[in-house]
């Protein structure tokens, strides 16, 4: 039995075993302008139960009818993971949590009250009125699956005695992981290991049941926070890829994990983890979220295994070990990233693509190899980040609704920029010329004027891909409607053309979303916060 194929939720066996719990498409999708679409929470899910990820919270199924079809899809599909659902403290929620979580072979209902008095006053209950709903809560969840996680929201605001109490009911209730929640991200790493520790000590019935912690970076703690807790007795760490999450996110899965894996030697608790799959998970979160993965960041950063120095590059050449405390291979970076040129072909292209973590088909490799090709005319090289700039580019572009077909922009000192643009709108080619402040501004209006429509610009953000004037630019742009959000990305050695196909992009994924709202599917209808 290889180590993935055991269940990886029931470790009161193994108490070096910390339980990954990631919730990306859960507490990370809910993250304004984070929106994933059906397919790409498909394709996520996979990883993440490829990559050895123990539990997965694979959303909120009573918020929207997306979310249902999303996590009744992820419990159908599953093939190693625990398959887990969010539910608030009511009956509704439990049930149609239930509901979507059932298809799995392992399954689990994770249920919700804010417990601290800011919390209480939202739903206006007393602490015994709230306690009566727990108990309840908890055990009907516990009727209808024998897996229950129970969080007390803001447990570390909530006063001492009232969390003892509410933790105790809910164990007596039948649920059998207690998340402590660091809702704000207020906590500190001493106070997190403090917590988790009289929690076990003090309530009975705690050494029977796991305890998680699920921490929040406001301060930039959460990583700290989460490991702190696992040394109080923790056995269980929420997290999500990228840290994607609401405000400063949450806890960052490859921190906690390579962190256990790198200073084992001082926190001696493993991981299922494939870490080896991390970087690609990373990339097409981070793809998909349409959040770029800041270039400094901890394991999955640009710069992370980047040495630029004088003095540490000769470190590094004389002994890696100097200014390195783990391999890039160890998160699925190749250690040689030699450059493709105009003269690679389709096997190399494979070949580099495998090694990026990318698995194509034979009509995805054709497809590519054009884009490659096109791109290899106009680059001398083409890196490992230029392949993944690639991937990001290009995808549904067959069943798009709108294409561009030519830009062409006039630019420079003294007046304003002119675009001339030529779109396909389903079929039929039109053309658009408009002046504006700027390339960007002159292309985006003539795309309104051939697209009129009140999408509101979120965000525009352009990266370099790679060094240098022929580096490509991916854009990100987000647009919101109605409610509905839509990131749209592209990449290109011209950046004007990188953003017109980025917003674009948005447009045409706007349209699929109002389609679906048509027929009443993913509406964001409910928030996690409405308690009540
Ligand atoms: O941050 C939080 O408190 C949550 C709960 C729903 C567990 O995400
Ligand atoms: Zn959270």
């Amino acid at each position: 039995m290889t180590n993935i194929d055991k269940d990886r939720s029931s470790q009161k066996a193994n108490k070096d075993h910390v339980v990954i719990f990631d919730t990306t498409l859960r507490d990370g999708e809910q993250s304004p302008g984070a929106t994933m679409t059906h397919e790409e929470k498909l394709e996520i899910a996979e990883l993440l139960d490829d990559m050895g990820v123990d539990i997965i919270e694979a959303g909120f199924p009573i918020a929207s009818e997306g979310d249902f079809r999303a996590v009744t899809e992820i419990a159908q599909r599953s093939k190693h993971s625990r398959i887990c659902g969010l539910a608030r403290a009511k009956l509704g929620d439990i049930d149609r949590c239930w509901e979507a979580v059932k298809h799995a072979e392992k399954n689990r209902i994770h249920t919700f009250i804010g417990t601290s008095e800011l919390h209480r006053a939202i739903p206006n209950l007393t602490m015994d009125e709230m306690a009566d709903i727990i108990h309840e809560t908890v055990s009907h969840a516990r009727n209808l699956c024998e897996n229950v996680q129970w969080s007390p929201m803001d447990a570390t605001r909530t006063e001492w005695d009232y969390l003892c109490r509410v933790v105790e009911i809910a164990i007596k209730a039948g649920a059998s992981t207690i998340n402590i929640p660091d809702t704000v991200g207020y906590t500190a790493p001493v106070e997190s290991a403090d917590l988790i520790r009289r929690l076990i000590e003090t309530v009975p019935g705690a050494d029977e049941v796991i305890f998680a912690t699920h921490c929040h970076n406001d301060l930039g703690m959460a990583t700290a926070n989460s490991l702190a807790a696992v040394a109080g007795g923790a056995r269980q760490i929420e997290c999500t890829i990228n840290g994607l999450g609401e405000r400063a996110g949450n806890t960052a899965l490859e921190e906690v994990v390579m962190a256990l894996k790198v200073r084992n030697d001082i926190m001696p608790w493993h991981t299922g983890i494939d870490t080896r799959k991390i970087m690609h998970l990373s990339r097409r979160v981070a793809t998909v979220s349409g959040f770029n993965v800041q270039f400094n960041k901890a394991i999955v950063g640009k710069n992370a295994f980047a040495h630029e120095s004088g003095i540490h590059q000769d470190g590094m050449l004389k002994n890696k070990e100097t200014f390195e405390i783990m391999r890039p291979e160890d998160v699925g970076l190749s250690g040689t990233s030699l450059p493709l040129g105009k003269h690679s072909g389709r096997a190399a292209l494979r070949d580099k693509l495998q090694n990026l973590g990318f698995e194509v088909g034979d009509n995805q490799l054709k497809d590519i190899f054009v884009r490659f090709k096109e791109l290899a005319d106009r680059k001398k090289e083409v890196f490992d980040d230029d392949i993944v700039a690639l991937m990001r580019t290009g995808e549904d572009a067959e069943n798009d609704h709108l294409k561009l077909v030519t830009l062409r922009v006039a630019c420079g000192t003294g007046g304003p920029a002119e675009a001339t643009l030529v779109m396909d709108i389903a079929g039929t080619q039109s053309t658009a010329i408009e002046r504006g402040d700027g390339p960007v501004d002159a292309t985006f209006k003539a795309i309104r004027q051939l697209h009129p429509n009140a999408a509101h610009l979120g965000l525009y953000q352009v990266h370099a891909v790679t060094e240098g004037t022929d580096a490509q630019a991916t854009v990100s742009v987000r647009l919101e409607e109605d409610g509905n959000i839509a990131t749209g990305q592209s990449a290109d050695t011209d950046t004007v053309v990188a953003s017109a196909k980025a917003y674009i992009h948005a447009l045409n994924r706007l349209i699929v979303r109002r389609g679906k709202m048509g027929e009443g599917a993913d509406a964001r209808e409910i928030s996690y916060k409405d308690v009540t």
